[in-house]
């Protein structure tokens, strides 16, 4: 176990357990947890022996509550924060994982928290969860990607629904409206997660790459791109293989 200043990180079984802890202020987004996951996520990145990474928040209360709203005052000037986000773009580096990443959400999934979780492949949530995007409200943007990756989860109109009117959605209404995959007892979350975890990381590692790249690279591209990026993940995956068998259709 690895203990940062504002996270946890443990490795176990190829699978990498990242837990926001700031518990005292529901795991809020501090410019320290920024740096402190960019850090992790660089290891993992790298380290071929983690096969899926599981998010969680600390304590009973929040996945993260957003933001660290004391830290509004004290931001930095616009020049420097853009600086600091072309050196440590975080959000950039979630985006570049190949492991498959999987949210545990309980309690408060608020801001940045919504945003981290959107970054995930797979959102699993408890019945407690409560999902929002504050920002229009405090007359600011969501600036870690929630108004582009929230419309490509959930839809334009729903998703305009919880920007523009600040609206809370319940884990049942996130798991009717396409947020989360799955909607669990508050005592089963971590025991879903886990089974989840353990499964993927049970698959051949190169394949459940490839798939998600295959996924996520093609679903910004027309069909026809789409089709051309998964013929070449079939080949690469087949070369790594040293088998021309990747796919059943590959087989021609
Ligand atoms: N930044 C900094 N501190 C935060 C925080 C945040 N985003 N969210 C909660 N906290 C702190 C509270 O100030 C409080 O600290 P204190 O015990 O020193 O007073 C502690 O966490 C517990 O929060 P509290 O407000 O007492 O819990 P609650 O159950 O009454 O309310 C929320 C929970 C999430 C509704 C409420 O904390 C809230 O609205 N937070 C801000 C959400 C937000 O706007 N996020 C920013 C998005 S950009």
């Amino acid at each position: 176990m690895i203990g940062f200043e504002t996270v946890i990180y443990e490795k176990k079984e190829n699978i990498a357990h990242v837990t926001l802890n700031r518990p005292q202020v529901l795991n809020a987004y501090s410019v320290q947890m920024r740096d402190d996951l960019y850090d992790v996520l660089s290891a993992v990145k790298v380290d071929d022996e983690v096969r899926v990474v599981v998010f969680r928040g600390a304590g009973e209360k929040a996945f993260c509550a957003g933001a660290d709203l004391t830290e509004f005052l004290t931001a930095p000037s616009v020049v420097k924060a853009r600086r600091i986000r072309a050196v440590r773009d975080l959000w950039g580096l979630f985006l570049s994982i190949p492991q498959p990443l999987i949210a545990a959400l309980h309690g408060y999934v608020l801001g940045s928290g919504l945003e981290i979780a959107l970054f995930c492949d797979l959102r699993i949530a408890s019945d407690d969860a409560v999902f929002g995007l504050p920002e229009v409200g405090l007359g600011i943007l969501p600036g870690a990607g929630g108004t582009q990756t929230l419309p490509r989860v959930m839809g334009l109109s729903r998703s305009l629904d919880m920007l523009l009117t600040g609206r809370r959605l319940s884990g049942d209404e996130a798991h009717r409206f396409g947020l989360v995959n799955r909607v669990v007892p508050r005592d089963e979350l971590f025991p879903t997660v886990e089974s989840i975890a353990h499964r993927i990381a049970s698959f051949d590692p190169g394949a459940v790459r490839k798939a998600k790249e295959a996924v996520l690279k093609g679903s910004d591209l027309s069909l026809q791109n789409g089709l051309d990026l998964e013929k070449r993940l079939v080949s690469e995956l087949a070369v790594i293989r040293g088998t021309m068998t990747a796919t059943v259709a590959g087989k021609e």
